[in-house]
């Protein structure tokens, strides 16, 4: 054996020996972090993928130019499940965080441009149930968060409450579809009619669910670019698009609008940045994977609709009972961290995907306090 090849062996042997520590990736049994179609099949081809692209810099699709033939690729498939038209526009982001910043820079920075030279600070208004990426936006970027209280039965907000937030200093609204801690799906339509009315942009924080929904066979409240009010729409592949951690789509209306999103300079000596993105050498991996999967969408889509439907109110979960018996695989869920956190009733439900696959199986909120 070369030395290069003992070396070899010894690193993958001690990975292998480190991975084997990790919670589970594969079974269903840690949910949140990990989001397991069940199919190997699948994961050997979003492998597969990956190390085709591996020493390609994201950075540059000038140079690499399959980049921009994927990317192009993953925004015309999200811009058509999110019933946008020619007007929206997008860009492949590392994941959800990512893609939710990006939506607040550009709502500010078209706000700040619409208005040279105001000393006042920008307001985000947002229901208390969005996802911890806009307060972390609001940190970076400068902006007030103003959260309106939600329907702790129905974890949804009431129109009422963020029309009278409304004013000249918000510069984004964002709703979920569906939310992170109630899996709710906020009146997206009702909140765009009042938002386009008084010229303020609307995102909609879809980074969890909406390669889902968009997919979902129940016929839902419009929630989408199908929505005229709606500005903005972030969605994750690396969620229930299936695909391994590190890609997501933030979709714009407007190449206008979306030229906020980009930071550009010559303004040093070496080569001239334009990047419309956060990062800067990127790797090309997740977004290949990401072009390979979203052909796996309707398929889980229908699995997760069955599984969620066959959970009776009286099996979920709860504090006393942690456990309850998967109705379709008859294994026994357990309840994960971060999805007993943030429960605003107090209550849990179970999160076990089962058999993949499927959404979490009881992600519906207990309706009682
Ligand atoms: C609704 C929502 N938005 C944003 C995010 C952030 O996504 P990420 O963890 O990929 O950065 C999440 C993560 O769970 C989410 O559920």
């Amino acid at each position: 054996m070369t030395e290069l090849r003992r070396a070899t062996s010894d690193v993958l042997a001690e990975l292998e020996a480190l991975r084997a520590a990790d919670a589970p990736t594969h079974g269903g049994r840690v949910l949140s972090y990990v989001y397991d179609s069940g199919i190997p099949e699948i994961d050997e081809l979003a492998a597969a993928a990956a190390r085709l692209v591996q020493p390609v810099n994201g950075l540059d699709p000038t140079t690499f130019t399959s980049v921009a033939a994927m990317e192009a690729g993953v925004v015309g498939f999200a811009r058509r499940v999110f019933g946008g038209d020619d007007e929206v526009v997008g860009s492949v982001t590392s994941g959800g965080t990512e893609s939710c910043l990006l939506a607040v820079k550009s709502a500010r920075d078209a706000w700040r441009a619409a208005r040279l030279g105001t000393p006042r600070v920008p307001r985000i208004v947002a229901p208390i149930t969005v996802h911890a990426a806009f307060h972390k936006a609001a940190h970076y970027f400068g902006l007030e968060l103003d959260l309106v209280p939600v329907d702790p039965a129905t974890g949804v907000p009431a129109l009422a409450d963020i029309e009278e937030r409304l004013g000249d200093d918000v510069a984004l609204v964002v709703v979920s579809a569906p939310s992170y801690p109630f899996a709710s799906l906020d009146p997206v339509a009702d909140v765009a009619a009042v938002t386009s009315a008084r010229g303020i942009a609307l995102h909609v924080d879809a980074c969890i669910g909406g390669f889902a929904l968009a997919f979902w066979p129940d016929r839902l409240p419009a929630w989408d670019f199908s929505v005229p009010g709606v500005t903005s729409l972030s969605a994750d592949l690396h969620k229930y698009g299936y695909a391994p951690k590190g890609v997501s789509v933030l979709l714009t209306r407007g190449r206008d609008r979306q030229r906020h999103q980009y930071f550009a300079t010559t303004g040093w000596p070496g080569y001239p940045v334009v990047n419309p993105t956060m990062t800067g050498s990127k790797p090309a991996g997740p977004l290949a994977a990401g072009h390979a999967r979203p052909r796996c969408c309707v398929i889980a889509s229908r699995r997760s609709r069955a599984c969620a439907s066959s959970v009776r109110p009286s099996d979920r979960c709860s504090p006393s009972r942690p456990t309850t018996p998967c109705p379709l695989s008859g294994g026994s869920t357990r309840i994960t961290g971060p999805m007993r956190l943030g429960r605003l009733d107090g209550t849990c439900s179970c999160n076990r995907v089962s058999p993949s696959p499927t959404a979490r199986c009881c992600r519906t909120p207990r309706t009682s306090r």
